[in-house]
């Protein structure tokens, strides 16, 4: 599946603020790109002769059952890219068998998003913001409604520069609101609309530590905690002794800290350093079958895309992300079979080497 032609496709579709949103990065945008090149940096040794004549992409993340290891990362503000916003791509994930993670910034309510696919599988990614009440809110509301783990998004203290958005005067249009955000009584006004994520971040809360992972864990009770955003090691290990069952490696698609490490590069120090204390997942960059691959290869459960969603949402609707997800893992079953890899559960690390 060619991800460059729908990439094209969505750009024509959709207003020019709203695709830079998307597409674009934080300042110069070196780790944006690096993200997609680091992964064509590996090449495979492909096994033969290891019968694949039925090669399988189902596995499990935290204890979900999905039809494939690909998942859709949490990104904001889905409106933008369809009037069905977050409850399209639920449906599509539920269509392909894979796993969506909804983030605290979506259009749609997470129980409305819940609603839209009742019956699958689905993560919810939390900002916390200054006042800590209001994230054990979102935390009750997301367990309630039958979200599988709480993903604690920790490379965003503050928003990363966005060149694009500063000059286009980047905002949501009329009509959309940040759905989980609450009216804020103080400034008189409702901190979910307006000029938007700048002044959301600058409530952000810049003090979380590790510490703060226990706090979460005793609020979300049995469900599981991932941190996304890990780029190291030793913060890996970290997470994992402060309670987390997972580490999502991830430079927020380098929105973020611009020059971050991309995650293909990461990705291996953070899996030995972490075994099998806790399931890893990753996303950024990640555009084919192969680069899935790899990413198993190197130790990750499962592999998350976000920009590749929100182009098929935006030129189809819940189809259109049905059909990147299963695009993708068709993809991933095809690169499997012809490297000797008959379940993607079991892909050696050995079965990569740096280019
Ligand atoms: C994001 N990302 C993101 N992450 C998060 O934790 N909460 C969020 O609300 C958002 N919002 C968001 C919006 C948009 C438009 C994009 C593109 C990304 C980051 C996202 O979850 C993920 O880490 C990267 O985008 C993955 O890289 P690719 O697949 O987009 O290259
Ligand atoms: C972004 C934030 C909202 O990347 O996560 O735009």
């Amino acid at each position: 599946m060619d991800l460059s032609a729908l990439e094209a496709a969505a750009r024509e579709v959709m207003e020019p603020s709203a695709y830079d949103y998307y597409a674009g990065g934080a300042e110069t945008e070196t780790t944006l790109r690096e993200n997609v090149t680091a992964w064509e940096r590996w090449r495979l040794r492909p096994h033969v002769l290891r019968n694949v004549a039925d090669v399988t992409t189902a596995t499990s993340l935290l204890g979900s059952p999905v039809t494939t290891p690909v998942g859709v990362a949490p990104a904001a503000y889905q409106q933008l890219a369809h009037p069905e916003g977050e409850a399209a791509t639920a449906r599509g994930c539920a269509a392909a068998g894979a796993l969506m993670t909804v983030s605290t910034l979506a259009t749609v309510s997470l129980e409305d998003v819940a609603a839209a696919a009742p019956d699958a599988p689905r993560w919810f990614q939390l900002y916390v913001f200054t006042d800590r009440g209001y994230a054990g809110e979102l935390v009750e509301r997301a367990v309630t409604a039958g979200y599988r783990a709480i993903i604690l998004t920790v490379d965003t203290p503050m928003l990363g520069r966005r060149w694009r958005d500063e000059r286009n005067g980047f905002a949501l249009r009329d009509g959309m609101r940040m759905a989980n955000v609450p009216l804020d009584a103080s400034t008189g006004g409702d901190i979910g609309r307006g000029s938007g994520l700048a002044a959301l971040f600058a409530e952000h809360d810049r003090g979380l530590t590790f510490d703060d992972v226990g706090w979460l864990r005793a609020r979300a009770g049995a469900v599981p905690i991932v941190l996304k955003g890990v780029l190291r090691g030793d913060d890996a290990r970290r997470g994992v002794d402060a309670g987390a069952a997972g580490i999502w490696v991830s430079n927020h698609g380098g929105r973020q800290l611009d020059r971050a490490v991309p995650t293909a590069t990461a990705l291996g120090e953070v899996a030995d350093a972490v075994g099998d204390d806790a399931e890893i997942v990753v996303d950024g960059g990640v555009r084919r079958g192969v680069d899935v691959l790899t990413a198993l290869a190197l130790g990750a459960r499962g592999v998350f895309v976000a920009r590749p969603a929100l182009w098929g949402l935006a030129t189809g609707g819940a189809a259109g992300v049905r059909e990147v997800l299963t695009g993708l893992t068709d993809d991933l079953a095809h690169a499997a079979a012809l490297a000797g890899v008959p379940d993607v559960r079991e892909v050696p690390r050995d079965l990569v080497t740096p280019a």
